[in-house]
């Protein structure tokens, strides 16, 4: 008789812990939590389903001594120091060939080192990122696991079980070696941002351009969030301008303080965008932009100073409406599209293996960035040597569709002064990727003047530098083989 006695237990009963542990015990796995703070058990237990097998420990070795063999646990505990404490406490409690997932949002680079250091004593170690928030971790979250494809088997069934699905298909899938199930959650949240600052300016437009009330901004947000648009952040943001302020009285929204936090995945996302190197600058905004926001005192100073409020916008509001959506929709594909292509890229730099179908299917559902864009995207990729979305004929139509509500948002955002940098940035994005020709010969031709950096002609193969200011000959450098 095996006296180990649970599938899978959790390090760390935070909301998000305790919730991803009853949706196991729902699913008919038994299941432990171990958190030193009592409160915590105790409310883990009495939170069960009737009938689940669920139990609260206090003790690491205790839970360590009643899971089944290869044991199979997850901490959720914050990112950095917390996560290494961890595994120094593990180490001398599990055996070879026991799994050990961290399911938060970790730096990818602290996981690799991770694996490496655990791989090297036996035991596996998994990066996987969760998204879906508190509900989605109770009632289906997107799942993205990489790294030892043995160990993701063993947790395969418990992680499908839990996951979201969509048309019956679990949100879940390996998606590559290494830290992948880290970098792609990462580049999920990069893209997160991308579409909350597209939203936000969305907002900013309607309501101080247009003069909507928030009751109108409900309206129009709930709209939007249906057919080919329809995602989380849009239903969010229509129940948003619905809240109340329990204090107050006034709209909840009214309320909140102009200044956007972070906990540092976006710019993970950006540094790594910029070491690649591969462009993500509707990413990079919304990084910028919460920065921003943070110079309160800053701001105030030079709205004194340069006394230019944004303007009404005074056009027919439908049209306008419509434009914007159209915008909305451009952007928020060229975010997808931007941390798809970094994704591609990263796979092959990192060597990583991420099955880029993969990931798209299991951002279907259950995270904060699930859309119904993604099914085109689905569809997009099923050609595997797709290396950017908008080099896919479908996505091309339907891109070029939007184009001009995007030109006329940003030209009426610049002229009344508003600060569109998502819109701005994905739509430069666009203008310079689908060119033939860019102005950067002109960048490379200064780079050899001042610094021989030397360049490539256009005509001939090699590698050439020129005395730019005296009348020598081009010199032939070497050539490219
Ligand atoms: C998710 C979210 C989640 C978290 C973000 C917020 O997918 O469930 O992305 O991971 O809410 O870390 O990030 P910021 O605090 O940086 O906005």
């Amino acid at each position: 008789m095996q006296e180990n006695k649970y599938d899978f237990g959790m390090i760390g009963l935070g909301v998000m812990g305790s919730n991803l542990l009853l949706n196991m015990a729902d699913h008919g796995f038994s299941v432990i939590g171990y958190d030193t703070n009592p409160e915590k058990t105790k409310a883990l237990e009495a939170s069960a389903t009737k009938d689940t097998n669920v139990k609260g420990v206090n003790s690491l070795k205790e839970m360590i001594a009643k899971l089944k063999t290869p044991r199979k646990l997850m901490m959720l505990v914050p990112a950095g120091k917390p996560v290494d404490s961890v595994i120094g406490d593990l180490k001398p409690l599990m055996e070879k060939g026991d799994i050990i997932i961290d399911g938060g949002n970790s730096h990818y680079t602290d996981t690799i080192k991770r694996i490496n250091e655990l791989k090297d004593i036996g035991f596996h170690f998994m990066g996987i990122g969760i998204s879906g928030g508190e509900e989605g971790a109770r009632k289906g979250p997107s799942i993205m696991p990489g790294g030892d494809e043995e160990a993701y088997k063993e947790v395969e069934p418990i992680l499908k079980a839990v996951s979201a699905k969509v048309n019956g298909e679990p949100c879940v899938g390996y998606l590559g070696h290494d830290a992948a199930g880290h970098y792609v959650k990462m580049v999920h949240n990069g893209i997160e941002y991308a579409i909350m600052q597209l939203i936000s300016e969305c907002y900013d437009l309607m309501h101080h351009g247009l003069g909507l009330s928030n009751k109108e901004l409900h309206d129009v947000f709930k709209d939007w969030d249906n057919g080919d648009l329809k995602s989380f952040l849009l239903e969010i943001t229509a129940t948003i301008f619905d809240k109340k302020d329990d204090k107050t009285g006034n709209d909840l929204v009214d309320m909140v303080l102009d200044k956007a936090g972070a906990k540092g995945t976006g710019k993970w996302t950006s540094q790594s965008g910029l070491d690649l190197p591969m462009p993500i600058p509707t990413i990079d905004s919304a990084v910028m932009m919460r920065n921003l926001s943070s110079l309160i005192d800053e701001r105030k100073e030079a709205a004194t100073i340069y006394n230019t409020n944004p303007k009404a916008i005074d056009i027919d509001k439908k049209q306008f409406i419509l434009q914007l959506r159209d915008a909305f929709y451009f952007a928020s594909l060229i975010s997808y599209a931007q941390g798809l292509s970094m994704l591609t890229s990263a796979s092959q730099e990192l060597k990583m293996d991420i099955p880029l179908p993969e990931v798209v299917s299991v951002w279907r559902g259950g995270c904060i960035i699930r859309s119904a864009l993604l099914d085109q995207f689905k569809n997009a990729y099923e050609k595997p040597e797709l290396t950017n979305l908008l080099l896919d004929k479908n996505i091309a139509t339907l891109i070029k569709k939007k184009e001009s509500g995007v030109q006329k948002i940003v030209s009426i955002a610049a002229m009344h002064n508003y600060p569109a940098a998502g819109f701005m940035a994905s739509l430069n994005y666009y203008n310079a990727y689908r060119r033939k020709l860019l102005p950067t010969n002109l960048i490379q031709a200064q780079r050899d003047f001042f610094g021989a950096h030397t360049y490539q002609r256009i005509d001939e193969d090699g590698i050439f530098h020129t005395e730019w200011e005296t009348k020598s000959e081009t010199c032939l450098l070497y050539t490219s083989d």
